[in-house]
């Protein structure tokens, strides 16, 4: 068998996640791994110019990230997206989002990821998987064979569900096993479903953090729900098993990159342990520890996404000063004056994925802040600077120090990332969303 049939049944009767095509005519769903300027940064060295990229969408489900992929992709050369899932109930919904906006680069396949190397439709420069491997029978042979299908310097973005986060989900599911014992109907068991949640008492485990999960089902309706409580297939992963699978797949984990929490602040012992004997001594352990230790401690890592390389250290690096600095998502504004009026202050800034930051400024930091448009390289930022200070001789060494703090303070929370200056940034997605909402304006109709 090359998928699994409970798996298969239950896609074709409740495509997750519930998407409703005609919503494409008003807004552009983003998804965490697949802003180009990310894949850029993390994957590419900032270098990439993304013409004659291909893309594979392994298990794309309803269409998000086949269709913000093809939208960013739109206007490059030969750009390309091959979509692929065994749920043709999930593949329809897909195809129609992308009809609704208008995507003709897209490659629809109905077909189960352990044919890929039979089908004959690689390589692929990058590999979205989300949602996916943990719902296979061997999520190694999965990941072997998506490996396979990258190009050489190809990259996958990845998730997996949070075994730890996750664990009263998993009593749930248990419970319901239990309690569906030989009902096969589909509905019934929803129903059941429904029955065990308003029956559940306060001491509960899933009771007492209910919350956290339940916008999922008040959002999907059923499909959310089945997908949650009664998956057939659904195995959780914790940090040192995710590198122990990757890198017996012969990958290399590039890094954690989803939002909030699930970011790499969030698997960094730092942001939950201040008592500097303590964090002394795990900061000497092997970081897929220290990272081990972060997601046990704070339990709220429900996903683990990240990037995979065939190549170990594919991002972009401050080292280069070809190296365009951005924020990503948002730019605070006026941080520079602000810095410049309170001289010395620390200053707390949250970022567009709620995250607080501290930052205490330095020497330059007003100034990256003030030449830091987005469109400088950060040697054009340099000799800005010189010029301002009227200090020819400021090495850039020196200056390279200061900004390496500044930089990692932003993108260790993922709010900054850089991109060579050989290649132009890429469009926010509002942007994009503005030709296909015209299209549907009454002025057109
Ligand atoms: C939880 S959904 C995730 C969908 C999508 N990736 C997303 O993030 O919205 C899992 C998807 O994987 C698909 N799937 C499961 N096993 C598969 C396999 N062996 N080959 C291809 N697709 C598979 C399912 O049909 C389903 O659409």
């Amino acid at each position: 068998m090359d998928y699994l049939k409970d798996v298969k049944e239950q896609y074709e009767n409740y495509p997750y996640p519930f998407r409703d095509p005609e919503e494409e005519k008003t807004r552009l769903l983003a998804t965490e791994d697949g802003y180009l300027d990310k894949i850029n940064h993390y994957c590419y060295a900032g270098r990439q110019n993304f013409d004659n990229f291909r893309v594979l969408i392994a298990g794309g489900g309803t269409g998000s990230a086949a269709v913000f992929l093809a939208e960013q992709l739109r206007d490059h050369r030969n750009a390309e997206i091959v979509y692929l899932d065994i749920s043709s109930a999930s593949m329809n919904v897909a195809r129609k989002r992308a009809e609704i906006r208008g995507l003709s680069r897209i490659t629809w396949v109905n077909n189960s990821i352990l044919n890929l190397p039979e089908l004959n439709l690689g390589p692929f420069d990058y590999i979205n998987c989300v949602g996916v491997l943990h719902h296979l029978e061997d999520h190694y042979k999965g990941l072997r064979i998506l490996h396979g299908q990258l190009q050489d310097d190809g990259c996958m973005g990845v998730m997996v569900y949070g075994r730890h986060a996750r664990t009263a989900v998993y009593q749930m599911q248990e419970l319901m096993r239990l309690v569906n014992t030989d009902e096969t109907n589909m509905q019934a068991k929803v129903d059941n479903t429904k029955i065990i949640l308003s029956s559940l008492p306060p001491s509960n485990s899933f009771k007492r953090c209910e919350r956290e999960w339940l916008t999922e089902v008040e959002e999907y309706g059923d499909i959310g729900l089945y997908d949650l409580f009664l998956h057939s297939h659904d195995h959780g992963f914790d940090v040192l098993e995710i590198y122990d699978w990757v890198e017996s797949c012969g990958l290399h984990l590039v890094d954690f990159i989803g939002p909030e929490f699930e970011s790499r602040i969030g698997y960094e012992p730092k942001t939950f342990i201040t008592h500097p004997g303590l964090l002394k001594k795990i900061s000497a352990l092997p970081r897929p520890r220290q990272q081990a230790i972060a997601e046990i401690l704070s339990g709220r890592i429900q996903r683990h996404s990240f990037y995979l390389s065939r190549r170990p250290t594919p991002q972009a690096k401050p080292d280069d000063l070809h190296n365009v600095p951005f924020f990503f998502k948002t730019t605070p504004q006026g941080l520079s004056q602000a810095i410049d009026g309170n001289p010395g202050k620390t200053i707390t800034l949250t970022s567009p994925d709620r995250i607080s930051v501290h930052l205490t400024p330095s020497r330059f930091t007003s100034k990256f802040l003030h030449h830091l448009d987005g469109a400088a390289s950060i040697k054009t930022i340099f000799a800005a600077i010189r010029r301002d200070l009227d200090a020819p001789h400021l090495s850039d060494g020196e200056l390279l120090d200061e900004f390496k703090s500044l930089y990692k303070i932003f993108n260790d929370i993922g709010w900054m990332l850089l991109r060579h200056d050989s290649v132009g940034p890429c469009p926010p997605p509002a942007g994009l969303q503005a030709r296909v909402s015209k299209r549907y304006s009454p002025e057109n109709s």
